[in-house]
């Protein structure tokens, strides 16, 4: 499959309507994704990324009925990731000589996966490459979300190719942002950006601002995963900015485990107590045994204040719980609240780690959080209700 975006670009990418798991495990792609690689034909010919391996024989196999390989000119590596370069080692068998431009970092990263002396040819911001009517020009963008990442805008047709910036894992047979859902399409954004790129958000207001700066026309932004932005391109960078600003809406989201009911009732109340006092702020309840622990966290991403609760088992916490602590201090959220909550029956260790850890990943903890012993009572749920009413205040 390949389709045109204009005389000069073409879609050469792969979409993968079956990925369920990306990063590994580490990331749910609920909707597929896609891995887009663009041809550039003008005097020169270009070819932007490529794609993840398992497609790299079928990548180069449609590659060669858009052009005859040889024939082109130049590479652009914009990532090392290897969703994006996972194609090369096929293709290089086919034309080796032919340059690699890509970033000093991204030349490491590239060797360092593949193992190849390819032809690399290193560039910086603001490095140009003559294409014939239009020339490409290099933006690094480093930490974006990778050492090595790197944006190339080309002239006359005022693109940039962002690579993961401003991407989705959305797979869609319609390639661009006003031909798809809106909301499917700013849910996998906002999920993205939650995930991968909440820890380098203040690399994203630095790169905006130094983008903005150059006054470069922007009539579509083609990212390497999901849909392309061709109207109103600049509304993702807009959103990027208000994401990287310490983003959250009027929501409080509880994230728990329960071994046998008694921390779940613990959150049922609190949020009984939320509400009595507050029916206008957005509650999310979420077991982290059940839930899946990315689309949790776009919602901790979307909080002003995140609960978090747990059973004391063997003098720690539930492992689903550990694993979303651990994945939230990596994130590095800023400027929200927080507190720990949980049942206990013997020793009750808990809260205090979930208030120790959340402290450690950057929140500012509302007080140390409520305990309570064994299966919840009528007192014991009236206190979670109180407890919820004085975070209702917090927010
Ligand atoms: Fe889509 Fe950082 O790779």
């Amino acid at each position: 499959m390949s389709f045109k975006l204009n005389e000069k670009v073409t879609w050469v990418g792969k979409i993968d309507w079956e990925l369920k798991k990306f990063h590994g495990e580490e990331y749910s792609t609920h909707k597929g994704s896609s891995y887009n690689s663009y041809l550039i034909k003008d005097e020169k010919t270009v070819l932007i990324d490529t794609v993840w391996s398992p497609f790299s024989k079928e990548f180069v196999a449609n590659l060669k009925k858009e052009v005859d390989l040889k024939k082109i000119d130049y590479i652009i590596a914009n990532h090392s990731e290897p969703d994006h370069s996972g194609g090369l080692l096929d293709l290089m068998e086919e034309i080796p000589d032919t340059p690699i431009y890509c970033t000093k970092n991204g030349a490491k990263i590239l060797k360092g996966h593949y193992h190849k002396d390819w032809n690399f040819v290193t560039v910086k911001t603001g490095d140009t490459l003559d294409i014939g009517e239009n020339k490409l020009i290099f933006i690094e963008a480093k930490m974006l979300h990778w050492p090595d990442s790197m944006f190339t805008y080309m002239t006359g047709d005022n693109i940039l190719f962002s690579n993961d910036a401003f991407g989705q894992h959305y797979a869609s047979e319609y390639m661009y942002n006003d031909t798809v859902d809106q909301f499917e399409l700013y849910q996998e954004a906002i999920k993205y950006y939650a995930n991968i790129l909440t820890p380098f958000s203040k690399f994203v207001v630095k790169k905006v601002d130094e983008i903005l700066g150059f006054n470069l026309p922007v009539d579509m932004i083609c990212p390497s995963h999901g849909i392309i932005w061709r109207d109103k391109p600049l509304q993702i960078v807009e959103k990027y900015v208000e994401w990287a600003k310490d983003y959250s809406e009027n929501q409080i989201t509880l994230v728990y485990d329960t071994m046998w009911g008694g921390t779940s009732k613990m959150a049922e109340a609190i949020v009984e107590g939320i509400k009595s006092v507050n029916t206008n702020v957005t509650i999310k309840q979420l077991n982290s045994s059940k839930l899946d622990k990315n689309d949790i966290i776009t919602e901790v991403f979307k909080s002003k204040i995140v609960l978090v609760g747990s059973s004391t088992i063997n003098k720690g916490i539930l492992s689903s719980t550990a694993s979303i602590l651990e994945m939230i201090k990596g994130l590095e959220f800023k400027g929200k609240k927080a507190a720990g909550f949980g049942s206990y029956g013997w020793s009750g260790e808990s809260v205090k780690i979930i208030t120790e850890e959340l402290t450690k990943a950057g929140f500012e903890m509302i007080n140390d959080g409520i305990k309570e012993l064994w299966n919840p009572d009528d007192e014991a749920m009236d206190r979670c209700k109180e407890f919820g009413k004085m975070i209702a205040e917090k927010i």
